[in-house]
């Protein structure tokens, strides 16, 4: 007796939406993306508990036509794509219809809509998938739906729901990905009556992204506009000194879809090598426009992963997109600015009195960032915070961003002059500065260090930060003057970087060679560390660290880079091998030449080395010439930077 029956389109639909609609968070993200495909610019979002009691969006967009409004709650019924040429080319966030009849299918929904041509509106309301009432209705131009008690015939799905707190994280959070993906769309979120997110809509993204991540954030992330023939890559990227403990904070959007990336994430995180701090992660907000036909947004129920048909070259483009962003600005820390209550607290009342003598041991380092850390913003979510220091006029709030867009504008604007100065052709060049370096290279006092006058003597582009030492404080620090201020820098962070420069150039120009170890090294390894050691062989012998294989787990290192010359070789080669084979390595010539060359950065100056003038001079001409000179290899800043400006403010000679 045959068995096999189809199912009802009522079964059928409640099936389709266990994989469409998981959550409260999974019906505003339809149902704003239909407002959004429907050309909205002006979209409500209202919330009672959660969106679990009630969930209702309404919109400014074309509307629904009266013939049309059941034909949506049918599945596979869309006005989005014809043919399977369209498949190719999504242009709109939805195309699969699928989403209308599979809300409707586990909630009680009413839809009231109008478009610009009729005279007046229609209002469906349809239970559990069914269709119960339809009447002509007064409706404004667009489209209104509301979801009432979300999974009330399927009571299975309501028990894999967390708490109503993290149900309404996951809504504010998408809410808030939306109003970065679309800033010229006016976005208005309420929870119980409460306006929780207000973004203006007039097509600014740093006014939208003020909206959502606070003003004092975005102040600290730079535009980014970069184009080449296929992609169009803008948004805000974070100066480092913004950096997270977690991967969470890079948003992309790709034509206006909001996705999730590895790829992108990667690509963003290599655009900040060196920049940040090891185990610290960038901020960003990135739309990237490209051909529809170069990204495939089929590939995942929700839409939330692309496939991208020219990986490397988007990889690259977005690298070069941040970096080029990253380099209009300057990118020292500003010592005084970052005094928060300098204001209410001069410094000069809580500095203690010079010591007169210098201290013997070593003073110890400053943990990195822990001041600049306490200052960053959270970007935990502060909805009162904000709610209160929100108002629910959107002209206000469009004002506001306004306002703020022009006070970060010209903070930027000030922080760029004052480094890379619009007055450079009153600073001149100093002369002095690389004839006294040059002179020194070649009468190199008793004691002088050696590396750190050849690299002067190496240089050969003119300077971008011009400044000159004029003392040594506490064994540690360069002190520097320029007609734009003072400069404090860690003078071994910066020789770090310096020979950090030095040596990935000479690796680049294959200018290394294999030092060969007196004693060779020997490894005793697991079977599947063996195995990973032996795929590395080839490549850590083209960066002559010549490997040979002795019986099933030892191993012989018998020659390491030159350019670990005079360091302990056999310490470093152990270490450089223990990281390796713990590491997951994607690219592992990449990762061997960044570790050989961190290793060789062991032979920098370090703390409580005093330097003479000459060596002083060296350093800071060598460092000028550097392409990035403000952050050393591991991320942490090299240069404090304290303006004429500020020092005569807290000296109280300008108010
Ligand atoms: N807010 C709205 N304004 C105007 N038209 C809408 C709106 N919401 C839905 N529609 C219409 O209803 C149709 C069905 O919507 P539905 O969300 O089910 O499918 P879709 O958006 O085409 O595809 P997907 O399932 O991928 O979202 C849409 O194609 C669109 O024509
Ligand atoms: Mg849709």
């Amino acid at each position: 007796m045959a068995k096999i029956q189809v199912m009802s389109d009522l079964l059928a639909n409640k099936i389709a939406a266990g994989e469409v609609v998981e959550r409260p968070a999974s019906v505003v993200k339809e149902l704003l993306e239909n407002s959004l495909d429907a050309g909205a610019t002006e979209i409500l979002i209202e919330l009672q508990q959660a969106g679990l009691e009630m969930i209702r969006v309404a919109d400014n967009g074309s509307g629904i036509d009266s013939s049309d409004v059941p034909l949506a709650f049918e599945r596979h019924a869309t006005s989005k794509i014809l043919d399977d040429k369209d498949l190719f080319r999504i242009q709109t966030l939805g195309f699969r219809g699928e989403a209308l009849p599979s809300i409707a299918a586990v909630s009680r929904l009413q839809i009231k809509t109008r478009t610009s041509t009729e005279q007046a509106g229609t209002c469906l309301h349809v239970e559990a998938g069914r269709i119960t009432d339809s009447t002509v209705s007064a409706a404004k131009q667009g489209t209104e739906i509301s979801v009432q008690d979300l999974f009330f015939n399927t009571p299975a799905r309501l028990k894999y729901l967390k708490s109503m707190q993290t149900e309404l994280g996951h809504v504010v959070d998408f809410v808030e990905k939306m109003a970065l993906a679309r800033p010229e769309v006016a976005f208005r979120l309420y929870h119980n009556d409460r306006l929780l997110l207000q973004t203006p809509g007039d097509g600014v993204i740093l006014h939208a992204a003020a909206a959502v991540y606070g003003r004092e954030l975005v102040k600290q992330m730079a535009s980014v506009a970069w184009e080449n023939y296929d992609y169009r890559i803008t948004g805000l990227a974070g100066f480092p000194e913004l950096n997270r403990a977690n991967r969470n904070h890079c948003t992309f959007f790709v034509n206006g879809r909001y996705i999730k990336s590895y790829l992108l994430f990667q690509a963003v995180v290599n655009a900040y090598h060196t920049l940040l701090p090891i185990n610290r992660y960038p901020v960003c907000i990135l739309h990237i426009q490209l051909d529809p036909s170069l990204v495939d947004v089929n590939v995942h129920p929700t839409k939330l992963e692309v496939r991208f048909s020219e990986e490397k070259d988007l990889s690259i483009s977005v690298q070069q997109a941040i970096r080029s962003a990253l380099e209009q600005h300057s990118l020292v820390p500003k010592a005084v600015a970052k005094q928060i209550a300098s204001e209410r607290q001069p410094q000069t009342q809580q500095t203690p009195l010079p010591q007169t003598s210098l201290p013997q041991t070593q003073p110890e380092q400053p943990a990195f960032g822990s001041k600049q850390r306490m200052r960053q913003p959270s970007l935990k979510f502060d909805y009162p915070a904000r709610v209160n220091g929100g108002s629910s006029d959107p002209k206000a709030a469009r004002e506001a961003a306004i306002h703020l867009y022009q006070t970060t504008h010209t903070d930027q604007q000030t922080a760029k002059n004052q480094i890379h100065g619009e007055n450079q052709s009153t600073v001149e060049p100093s002369a002095p500065f690389s004839a006294e370096a040059t002179a020194a290279a070649k009468h190199l006092p008793d004691g002088t260090d050696e590396s750190v006058m050849e690299e002067a003597a190496e240089a050969k582009e003119a300077p971008a930060i011009r400044f000159r030492p004029i003392a040594q404080a506490l064994g540690m620090y360069v002190i520097a003057e320029s007609v734009e201020g003072l400069y404090i820098i860690d003078q071994h962070a910066a020789h770090e970087k310096v020979l950090y420069e030095k040596f990935r150039n000479r690796l680049r120009e294959k200018q290394i060679h294999p030092l060969p170890l007196l004693v060779p090294l020997t490894l005793e390894l697991s079977s599947s560390e063996s195995e990973k050691l032996v795929s590395q062989m080839s490549i850590l012998s083209e960066l002559c660290i010549e490997v040979e294989q002795f019986g099933r787990g030892s191993f012989l290192i018998r020659s390491v880079p030159d350019i670990w010359d005079g360091l302990d070789t056999q310490r470093l080669t152990a270490e450089l091998i223990d990281e390796l084979l713990m590491e997951q390595v994607k690219d592992p010539r990449a990762l061997i030449e960044d570790k050989i060359i961190m290793k060789a950065c062991k032979s920098a100056i370090k703390a409580n080395r005093w330097l003479s003038m000459q060596e002083m001079n060296a350093l800071c001409e060598q460092l000028a010439k550097l392409e990035n000179p403000y952050t050393c290899p591991h991320g942490r800043p090299i240069i404090i930077h304290m303006s004429t400006y500020d020092l005569e403010k807290q000296f109280k000679r300008v108010m």
